[in-house]
C-alpha cells in the first residue's frame, strides 16, 4: 500500500504535486450535504451520530479527487464533555452556557476520550470506505480556541468588537484562564489519542484565535498550551503526524515553526508567499488560497493557484483555503482547482 500524498508531504517529501483538501469540505456548499442536514436539526447531535457524521465526512470525498478526509465533528464538542452546555442556533452559530468550575472540568477531562468515543466511531466508519491513498484527518480546537468560546459562554460578547471576554479574563482572573487551558490541555490529549485509535492518520489543531495576541500572550496562551497538548499527547501514545493551524498569527508563524513540535504548520489567507517560504524552511506547511477567490473563481483563481505553485510548490506543502470554505461556493471552482493542480 503507498503512503497517502499527505503523510509523504508530512515527513518532508517534496512531491510532483501537492496534497490537497479544503477546510470544511464537508458543508452547506454541497447539496447533498444541506440535504443531510436538514435530516438533523440538532447540530452536535449530527456530529455524534457516527452514521450522519460518516456519510457527511465521504461526500466531499466521493465528488472531489481531495486527497484527506477530514472527521466531520466540530471543536465545541469538548465543552459539552467537560460539562458545558453548548449548542448552535439556526443563523447565530455556537451557543454556550454557564462555565462550570475548573475543579469539576478537571475531574472530566480524564475521560474526555471516552465521552465523545462517537466521533472515535465516525473514524472507524469512515476509514473503512476511504481508498487507501486518501488519508484520514482527526481534530481539535486548540486549547485558547476553545477555551475563548467557553469563557464567553452566557456573556455572548464575541463578535462584539473585543473579540470575547477570554483575552480580558487573562489579565483580570489569570487563574480561571490558565487553570481552564490546564484541563483543556488533558481533555484534548486524551480525545486526540482516542481519534488515532480508531483510525486518524493525521491529527489537527485549530487556534482559529491566535490572531490579534500580543505576543507576550501568544506565548502563553498559545505556544505553551500547544506545547504542552503536543508533549502529553505523545505521551498517550500519539504517534500519527500534527498540524498546527495558529490562524491569523503570521508574524509568528516562523518562531511557531521552530518552537512547537507539530509535523505541519498550516497557514491563513493573510499569511504572506515569503512567510510562507521562510516557515517551509523549517517544517511543512499548509495553506493559503483565500476562500472568497475560491467563491469568485475566474482568471483570478488560476493565476492564484499557478502563484502559490510557484512559491510554494518546490517546498513540502499541502495545498489547502487560508480558511474553510464558504457556504455559497460554487462546486465548479472547486474542480477548478483540483485540475489546476492535477488532482482530479
Ligand atoms: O473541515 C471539515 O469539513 C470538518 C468539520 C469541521 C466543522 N467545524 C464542521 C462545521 C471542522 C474542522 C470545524 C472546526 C471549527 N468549528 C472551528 C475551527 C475552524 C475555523 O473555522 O476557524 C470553529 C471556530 C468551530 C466552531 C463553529 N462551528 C462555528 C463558529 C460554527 C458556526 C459558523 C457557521 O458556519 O455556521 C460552527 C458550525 C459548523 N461546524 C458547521 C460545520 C459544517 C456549519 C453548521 C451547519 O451545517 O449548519
Amino acid at each position: 500500500m503507498s503512503t497517502p500524498l499527505l503523510i509523504q508531504a508530512l515527513q518532508g517529501r517534496t512531491l510532483s504535486r501537492p496534497p490537497v483538501w479544503f477546510m470544511r469540505q464537508a458543508g452547506r456548499y454541497l447539496p447533498e450535504y444541506r440535504e443531510l442536514r436538514a435530516k438533523a436539526p440538532d447540530f452536535i447531535a449530527f456530529c455524534l451520530n457516527p452514521e450522519m457524521a460518516a456519510e457527511a465526512t465521504l461526500q466531499p470525498m466521493r465528488r472531489f479527487g481531495f486527497d484527506a478526509a477530514i472527521v466531520f465533528a466540530d471543536i465545541l464538542l469538548i465543552p459539552g464533555a467537560l460539562g458545558q452546555k453548548v449548542w448552535f442556533e439556526a443563523g447565530e452559530g455556537p451557543r454556550l452556557g454557564a462555565l462550570p468550575s475548573v475543579q469539576s472540568m478537571a475531574d472530566k477531562a480524564q475521560q474526555a476520550g471516552e465521552a465523545l468515543k462517537a466521533v472515535g466511531q465516525t473514524l472507524s466508519l469512515v476509514r473503512a470506505e476511504l481508498e487507501p491513498e486518501r488519508a484520514l484527518i482527526g481534530f481539535a480546537g486548540a486549547p485558547w480556541t476553545v477555551a475563548t468560546y467557553m469563557v464567553d459562554g452566557e456573556h455572548r460578547t464575541m463578535g462584539k468588537g473585543e473579540r470575547g471576554l477570554a483575552r480580558t479574563y487573562a489579565y483580570t482572573q489569570p487563574e480561571i484562564v490558565y487553570g481552564l487551558l490546564d484541563v483543556l490541555v488533558e481533555a484534548t490529549a486524551r480525545y486526540l489519542k482516542m481519534q488515532q485509535d480508531a483510525g486518524a492518520q493525521v491529527l489537527k489543531i485549530f487556534e482559529s484565535w491566535a490572531e490579534g495576541l500580543p505576543d507576550d500572550l501568544f506565548e502563553t496562551l498559545v505556544l505553551k498550551p500547544h506545547q504542552k497538548l503536543v508533549a502529553r499527547a505523545r505521551e498517550l501514545g500519539v504517534t500519527v503526524p500534527l498540524i498546527g493551524f495558529p490562524r491569523g498569527s503570521a508574524a509568528l508563524a516562523e518562531r511557531y515553526a521552530r518552537e512547537c513540535d507539530v509535523q505541519g504548520v498550516a497557514l491563513d489567507t493573510a499569511c504572506p508567499l515569503e512567510v510562507g517560504q521562510r516557515v517551509q524552511a523549517i517544517k511543512p506547511i499548509q495553506g493559503a488560497l483565500d476562500p472568497l477567490l475560491l467563491r469568485a473563481g475566474g482568471d483570478a483563481l488560476d493565476r492564484r493557484v499557478d502563484q502559490l505553485m510557484e512559491a510554494w510548490g518546490q517546498g513540502p506543502w499541502i495545498f489547502n483555503l487560508g480558511h474553510g470554505i464558504l457556504p455559497d461556493v460554487p462546486i465548479a471552482h472547486v474542480e477548478q482547482v483540483l485540475k489546476r493542480i492535477g488532482a482530479q
